[in-house]
């Protein structure tokens, strides 16, 4: 027995976001008063300082935020927080050293937090920290990229959202390009009405600068403007001049870059052909979208392209079984084929890429260059469904002769397997964000691949070492090779380039020597520049080599991608930057965010730190028994330390106390760290909805029926309430089934099953287990918990339930499934309706269900039945979520598992 039960939570963003949906009192004590945004571009190379100066006007102390979007494609280099007179500065860590510090600041139930969200095109830092009564923070965050050259420009994108108007607010960009700059075009939302007047470009030869100083009331004008201020991106588009079809070569400190984007080649025919997924999934307007995308793309082909279309769902089908000159009247049939594309049944992706292959194989290649697009939207499901075997099948088949490009519709793809098997076969892989703007989306990216000028690129540097990739497949009208790297003898006066390549039906050679003592190559202030491009770019492509690669080899460059990255003070997958603050060593950590749904580099074997939703019951002093719910949840919220005062009552008590603190409005009230409203974003990040599609038996019927809830969610998935029986689940977007599914039985016993491990406890038995062990059981109580490899049986009271652990592509998810109904209990939730009828009823064009006496549209669609280990993907008839729950998907949510 305990009788001194100190409870203390160390919470969960989950709870907050509820938290911070309640009133939130409006005050206006803080104010930045001033905030730059400092970029430079040298020669591409982009650094970007961003710096936030607060004061508190408040005469008590309180937390002060700082949030700002950076690209994704940037590395965070720096953080530093200045706090009366103090630094604080961020160190980059390996990613598992900095959890444990992190872990270190939890157990001893200091609040730890940390940074990260994505967004299609940015991610989030966000931090805050206690500012004592009328003092003054500054922030600054800095953050490094290489700008990719994409249809003939480089983009550098600024984010500008300070939370209020700021009386100093300054945009300084500055670009030297050594080449000189062709073009330079200031664009986005921050560009247009009366912020339009604040900005002044200044364009030398080499050199251009743009500011940006909105005045106050200018920053409340604009269209996103409004009483918080702007909030809006500036973006900043340019090239630079090509006169040396050779490349730009830059020297300095012992690196160089060599950029090379010729022009002075003509385009070669090419071959091209598209293999369109028009499974089941792609209805609606992913079809429609694609339908519009493929015709425009048609409408661009040249004459002398060969192109292909073939659409795939189980079945593959050809508009033509050869590839076809796009000549006027072809490219007018196969429109029409186009037109008639249609969503219907499974995705059988290895037939399609195959027969795609083989068109391309069958024709004549000698002077051209091939492309292979695949577009779909989800795992393969049909035909073979192994996705090591569709990899070897594609590789072999390809033979290196030419790229598979693969767009990944939305979240439901295995973006993982694409991005691999894209990159086995010289290739990349693009999401297409499900936005109206998909169609365009997929036509960008054609564009990027329309003209190609070169092909089978080697580029080589006898006096280069440690260099970045050095051979390309193809070379595109409107992109450029980069390539870096040290220089072997740095006294030499000269250093040569070569690149060989196949134009338009002859090998071209290009070769230049530069004078490597060039002094006006680098401005002084900025000399490192060079060697952190070269690490910039090597840090990326070990980390994309990670996917193709094995055992030491792997090992090896993950390596060598986290020396760099440490030594760079580069906050990549591998790293995460540790911010200590002034408050008694409280630790925070910013890591890179990996993008949601399943994708995710290998190189990300080293658990990820954080977001971790920590849940720290403190039974007493000694005995500081944790539960750790990992989730990868992109809720960013600080983790907020709370204690309440002890209690003296029995264990049992203690749960229902635990109750009691989470569903008391008091606990909100004492929330620290939201003093600040002003500043605050209310709102959760915008999370793409994605949905998990449940089968419901029908019992007397061949076909189940199935419905779709949209994740993430947390949901009530059984319960009766006559024996105090819950069993709730939480989804993690993207993914299929549950991370974690909670069991409430009774007023004592809690079952934590997540996909890392298991804990219950009921006042008395305290037990942890793992998956993937022996049978392990426990038997207490009214329970029966059997812990096999890959499953578990939860008994409590009269009710049975088995929770499947699957794998799927390396990640885990849970999946419950229930064999059997108790008689004479009434059970709620999404998995309570143990028996449903249905009856078909045939209208004129479509097929109807009537369901519980109403009548449901419905159409024939394909579950992956994931109560079962195997997994089969059965057929059923997809109807409304309320056809089947006679109520909201709304009714099903709770706030907290
Ligand atoms: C921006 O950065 C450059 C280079 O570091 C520096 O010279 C300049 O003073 C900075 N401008 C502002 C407004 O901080
Ligand atoms: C803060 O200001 C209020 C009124 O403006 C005053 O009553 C209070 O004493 C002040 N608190 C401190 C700590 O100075
Ligand atoms: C490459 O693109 C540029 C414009 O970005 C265009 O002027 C040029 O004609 C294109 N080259 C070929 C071969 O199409
Ligand atoms: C290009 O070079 C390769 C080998 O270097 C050779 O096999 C091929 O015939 C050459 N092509 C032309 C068109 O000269």
């Amino acid at each position: 027995m305990m009788d001194r039960a100190a409870l203390r939570l160390i919470l969960l963003g989950v709870f907050l976001l509820s938290a911070t949906s309640g009133p939130v009192k409006k005050k206006q004590n803080v104010d930045i008063y001033s905030f730059y945004i400092n970029s430079t571009v040298t020669s591409r190379y982009a650094t970007t300082v961003i710096t936030s100066r607060v004061a508190n006007t408040l005469n008590e102390s309180q937390e002060i935020q700082f949030e700002v979007k950076i690209p994704k494609n940037a590395f965070i280099s720096k953080f530093r927080m200045v706090i009366e007179g103090k630094t604080y500065d961020g160190v980059v860590k390996e990613k598992a050293e900095a959890q444990q510090q992190y872990n270190k600041a939890v157990s001893r139930g200091q609040s730890a937090g940390l940074v990260k969200s994505v967004g299609r095109i940015l991610e989030d830092f966000k931090t805050s920290v206690a500012v004592a009564a009328l003092s003054k923070v500054t922030f600054e965050l800095t953050y490094e990229e290489l700008l990719q050259r994409r249809l003939g420009k480089y983009e550098l994108l600024i984010n500008a959202q300070p939370m209020q108007p700021v009386a100093d607010f300054k945009i300084d960009v500055h670009i030297q390009e050594k080449p000189g700059i062709s073009f330079l075009e200031v664009k986005g939302d921050l560009s247009t009405g009366d912020l339009a007047n604040a900005i002044t470009t200044t364009r030398a030869d080499k050199d251009a600068w743009v500011t940006f100083y909105p005045t106050r009331s200018q920053q409340t004008k604009c269209k996103s403007c409004g009483e918080h201020g702007m909030n809006g991106d500036l973006l900043i588009t340019y090239d630079v001049q090509r006169k040396n079809p050779k490349g730009d070569v830059m020297v300095s400190k012992g690196y160089f870059v060599h950029y090379f984007a010729p022009t002075d080649v003509p385009r070669i025919p090419k071959n091209v052909v598209f293999i369109i997924d028009h499974s089941g999934s792609m209805s609606g307007r992913k079809m429609q979208q694609t339908r519009l995308a493929l015709l425009r793309i048609l409408s661009d082909l040249d004459e002398d392209d060969h192109f292909g279309l073939i659409t795939f769902d189980s079945e593959v089908s050809f508009w033509k079984r050869e590839l076809l000159k796009a000549t006027e009247t072809n490219l007018k049939n196969a429109k029409s084929f186009v037109k008639e594309i249609r969503d219907r049944g499974a995705t059988d992706i290895n037939a399609a890429v195959l027969a795609g292959v083989e068109m391309i194989n069958r024709h004549p290649r000698e002077g051209t260059a091939s492309i292979l697009i695949l577009l779909t939207d989800g795992d393969p499901t049909s035909g073979e469904t192994n996705i090591q075997k569709i990899m070897s099948n594609v590789k072999e088949a390809i033979g290196t002769k030419f790229p598979l490009y693969c767009l990944g519709f939305g979240y439901d793809v295995n973006f993982d397997f694409l991005t691999k098997m894209s990159l086995e076969n010289s290739g990349v892989a693009r999401r297409i964000y499900e936005d109206s703007d998909a169609d365009l989306q997929l036509q960008g990216f054609y564009d990027e691949v329309a003209v190609p000028l070169l092909t089978d690129i080697q580029l080589k540097y006898p006096g280069g070492t440690n260099l970045t990739k050095t051979s390309f497949g193809l070379y595109f009208n409107g992109s450029e090779i980069v390539v870096s790297g040290q220089i072997t003898d740095n006294s030499v006066e000269s250093f040569t380039t070569e690149v060989i390549a196949v134009s338009k039906g002859r090998n071209v050679t290009y070769q230049d020597t530069i004078m490597a003592k060039d002094p006006s190559d680098v401005p002084p202030e900025n000399e490192d520049f060079m060697q952190r491009l070269w690490a910039y770019l090597t840090v990326k492509q070990l980390l994309e080599r990670q996917v193709l690669l094995k055992g030491q080899e792997k090992e090896d460059e993950k390596k060598e991608a986290l020396k760099l990255s440490l030594k760079y003070q580069f906050v990549t997958p591998l790293t995460s930057m540790v911010v200590t603050k002034p408050q008694e060593g409280e630790v925070e950590i910013a890591d890179k965010p990996k993008e949601g749904g399943r994708e995710h580099f290998d190189a990300v074997a080293v658990p990820d730190a954080a977001p971790y939703m920590s849940l720290d019951v403190a039974l007493d002093e000694e005995m500081d028994q944790e539960v750790l719910l990992e989730t990868e949840t992109l809720f960013d919220v600080p983790l907020i330390s709370l204690e309440t005062p002890p209690i003296e009552e029995s264990d049992a008590a203690m749960y229902s106390t635990f109750e009691e603190v989470f569903d008391s409005d008091i606990i909100f009230d004492v929330l620290p760290t939201y003093s600040s409203p002003s500043m605050q974003t209310t709102s959760p990040p915008a999370v793409q909805v994605h949905s998990s599609r449940f089968l419901q038996p029908v019992v007397g019927q061949s076909k189940p029926l199935c419905f779709d809830v949209p994740v993430p969610h947390k949901l009530r998935l059984l319960q009766d309430s006559a024996s105090e029986f819950s069993m709730n689940g939480e989804s993690l977007s993207e993914q299929n089934g549950f991370h974690q599914i909670a069991f409430h039985y009774k007023m004592n016993h809690l079952l934590i099953v997540s996909t890392k491990s298991i804990s219950y406890r009921n006042g008395q038995d305290n037990a942890e287990f793992l998956w993937g062990q022996e049978k392990t059981q426990l038997d207490t109580d009214g329970v029966s918990l059997v812990v096999l490899e890959n499953e578990m049986n939860v008994t409590m009271g009269n009710i049975g339930v088995v929770i499947l652990s699957h794998k799927k592509d390396g990640v885990m998810f849970l999946w419950p499934a229930i064999w059997e109904y108790p008689k004479d209990v009434s059970l709620t939730g999404i998995l309570g309706k143990g028996d449903i009828s249905y009856e078909e009823t045939k209208g004129s064009q479509t097929l109807t269900l009537k369901i519980n006496n109403k009548e449901w549209k419905t159409s024939l669609e394909t579950v992956s039945d994931y109560r079962l280990h195997s997994t089969p993907v059965r057929e059923c008839w997809l109807v409304p979520f309320q056809a089947v729950m006679e109520a909201e998907i709304a009714d099903f949510t709770v706030t907290r598992l």
